[in-house]
C-alpha cells in the first residue's frame, strides 16, 4: 500500500476517509464513438471497477458513487430499463470478486418505488454477502436523491415525535444525521465529478456540507485509479479550514 501510494506521490498520511463520485459523461462518451448511449453505460463498468482496485491499492475505506438518481427515472424507458438490468448484471457478475477482496457493498436511495423487485433482491442479497467485509465500504447511490433523503428522514422524524419517541425539542443536526440513509458514513471529504459539469445534480446534499470538490473533463467510461489518484493529489494540496482560520 505504502509502495503504491507513494508511487503516485499519495501522501498516506492524508488519504481522504471517503470520497465520492458522479459518475457522469457516458451518454457523450457512447455519442463521440457513435455508440448507443448504453454502450456508454456498459463501458463505465471498467472505470468503476479500475477506480475500485485503486481504491483498494492506497488503502481509501469509503467510496460512494452515483448509479442511479431519483431524476434518472426521466430518461427514456428503454434507458431507465437497460440501467436496472445493468446494475442487476454488474452486481451478479461481479460481487464475488468484490468479495474476496474484502469489499463491503452498500446501497444507499429509496428501494421501494420504481426499482423491480428482482433488482432488488440482487441488492440485498449482496449486502448481506459481504457485510463482514471492512477493508473498502463501496456504496451504491442507487434511486438515490438527495432531497429525497432530506424528506424521508424528516417524515420519519415527525413520525417518531408524534408516536412521543422522539422529543421535537431536541432536534439538532445529529439527529438528522441518525435519520439520514446511512448515518454511520463518514461524511464525504472530496466529491468528484466527471465529464466537465459543474454541479452537484441533487448528490449527497447534507453530507457534502465540507467536502473538497474536484471536477474533470475526462468522461466517466475513461476515468482509471490513475485519474482518481490525481485527484487525491489535488485534494491533499488544499487547506480545509471550516469555517475556522489558520493559527
Ligand atoms: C452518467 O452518464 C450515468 C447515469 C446518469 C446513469 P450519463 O448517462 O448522464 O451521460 P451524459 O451526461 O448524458 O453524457
Ligand atoms: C447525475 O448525472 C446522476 C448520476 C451520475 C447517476 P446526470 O447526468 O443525471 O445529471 P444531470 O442531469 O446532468 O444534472
Ligand atoms: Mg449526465
Amino acid at each position: 500500500m505504502r509502495y503504491v501510494a507513494e508511487l503516485h506521490g499519495i501522501h498516506l498520511e492524508r488519504i481522504p476517509e471517503h470520497v465520492a463520485i458522479v459518475m457522469d459523461g457516458n451518454g457523450r462518451w457512447a455519442q463521440r464513438k457513435g455508440l448507443k448511449r448504453t454502450d456508454g453505460h456498459a463501458a463505465g463498468e471498467e472505470a468503476l471497477f479500475d477506480t475500485v482496485n485503486g481504491a483498494l491499492e492506497i488503502g481509501l475505506r469509503w467510496m460512494t458513487v452515483y448509479a442511479f438518481s431519483t431524476e434518472n427515472w426521466r430518461r427514456p424507458l428503454d434507458e431507465v430499463r437497460f440501467l436496472m438490468n445493468f446494475n442487476e448484471r454488474l452486481l451478479l457478475g461481479r460481487r464475488d470478486e468484490l468479495h474476496a477482496k474484502g469489499v463491503r457493498v452498500r446501497f444507499m436511495g429509496r428501494r421501494g418505488g420504481r426499482v423491480p423487485g428482482r433488482v432488488r433482491r440482487i441488492i440485498e442479497d449482496t449486502e448481506k454477502m459481504t457485510a463482514g467485509n471492512r477493508k473498502l465500504t463501496l456504496t451504491f447511490a442507487f434511486n438515490y436523491g438527495g432531497r429525497a433523503e432530506l424528506a424521508d428522514g424528516v417524515k420519519r422524524i415527525a413520525e417518531d415525535a408524534a408516536a412521543g419517541t422522539l422529543d421535537p425539542k431536541k432536534v439538532d443536526e445529529k439527529t438528522i444525521r441518525r435519520y439520514l440513509y446511512r448515518p454511520d458514513m463518514p461524511d464525504p471529504d472530496l466529491m468528484v465529478r466527471t465529464s466537465g459539469e459543474f454541479r452537484i445534480s441533487n448528490y449527497l446534499l447534507w453530507e457534502i456540507a465540507y467536502s473538497e470538490l474536484y471536477f474533470t473533463d475526462e468522461l466517466w467510461p475513461d476515468f482509471r485509479r490513475e485519474s482518481l489518484f490525481e485527484a487525491i493529489r489535488d485534494f491533499q494540496k488544499r487547506d480545509r479550514r471550516y469555517g475556522a482560520i489558520e493559527e
